[in-house]
């Protein structure tokens, strides 16, 4: 057997959100354990003499089985997966909790095979069309911030984070006033702002406890690393790239990589580190438990209060406060 064709090259899916209409553009398999070793065997074929047999297997089955795609389809079964999903979060009754949930996951699969596998620069546009979902479920405003958090995953991985951050930024955009059509940008710059990780060695960025000093530089160069890959794939608005950029930078200078103060940090990078800090406290990490709303709250006023923009912080504090 060829190596291609070894586990660690199939892709677990969420068959559920697949387009039963719309004709399969990849193949679809089933894991079977022979010899107490897991193979992979053809379950829909995207064959276009299978075509109706494939369509009549899809609208019947009910996928109680976990369903897989080789890896080399990733980027067409995201793809799809994010047409079918807006088909969904447009027309369908759900409530929106259960929409968000579905957007969520697969925001998740997105930014983590991102982050884990690739970092492709065409999963990475993929992004793109996650966010403007987000939009599409955050715009009637019925989720609240509420809602919102009970979906969000509080165990911390760069990649749930990113999402997090994203969602943040884009919920707490209309209480500062930031336009709506500015709104996706904010979105997009908040999911990807530490995607300059992807460039630092994993055993750095995964690793359990304080990082040593020499650890700490190397990643602290995300934001500079960050902001390069987002000008070399060239799609992407300043604003986002500036929340790329300049989301550690303080208020009062301290922060990194060019030490900007006060208003010269952009307006979106400001609210960025809001987001990114109230996320990065309120998720749980292997050496630290997750905060309440009220204590991660309490301490960005009380011992960070000098990294943020005091007006930007008051709001979110009011934003974020009352339902802690
Ligand atoms: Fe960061
Ligand atoms: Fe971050």
């Amino acid at each position: 057997m060829s190596s291609e064709h070894g586990v660690e090259h199939y892709h677990p899916i969420d068959a559920k959100i697949l387009d039963k209409k719309s004709d399969l553009v990849f193949n679809i398999f089933s894991k079977v354990q022979d010899d107490s070793e897991d193979r992979f065997i053809l379950y829909a074929s995207k064959e276009p003499r299978y075509r109706e047999k494939v369509r009549e297997l899809l609208q019947s089955s009910d996928f109680t089985e976990e369903l897989y795609i080789h890896e080399e389809d990733l980027t067409l079964y995201f793809d799809h997966a994010t047409n079918s999903l807006r088909d969904y979060v447009i027309n369908s009754d759900a409530p929106p909790e259960k929409k968000m949930e579905k957007v969520y996951d697969l925001s998740r699969d997105v930014t983590q095979q991102f982050f884990d596998t690739n970092a492709s620069p065409e999963i990475l546009r993929g992004s793109d069309k996650v966010v403007d979902l987000m939009g599409k479920c955050l715009d009637n405003n019925e989720l609240g911030f509420y809602g919102l958090t009970k979906i969000m995953e509080k165990d911390y991985y760069t990649y749930t984070h990113s999402i997090n951050v994203g969602l943040y930024c884009m919920s707490f955009a209309p209480k500062v006033g930031i336009p709506a059509d500015e709104v996706h940008e904010l979105g997009l710059g908040g999911m990807l702002h530490d995607v300059g990780k992807s460039k630092i060695p994993r055993e750095i960025i995964n690793k359990e406890g304080a990082l040593t000093e020499e650890e700490f530089e190397v990643v602290k160069k995300h934001t500079q690393s960050g902001e390069e890959v987002m000008k070399e794939l060239g799609c992407y608005g300043e604003k986002a790239i500036q929340m790329v950029g300049q989301h550690h930078e303080k208020y009062n200078g301290k922060g990194y990589h060019r030490g900007l103060t006060g208003n010269d940090i952009a307006l979106f990078a400001r609210i960025c580190k809001l987001a990114d800090v109230y996320d990065a406290l309120t998720t749980r990490r292997s050496y630290k438990k997750s905060l309440k709303t009220l204590e991660a709250l309490t301490i960005m006023k009380s011992k960070m209060e000098h990294e943020f923009d005091p007006k930007l912080l008051n709001a979110f504090i009011r934003f974020m406060g009352p339902q802690g």
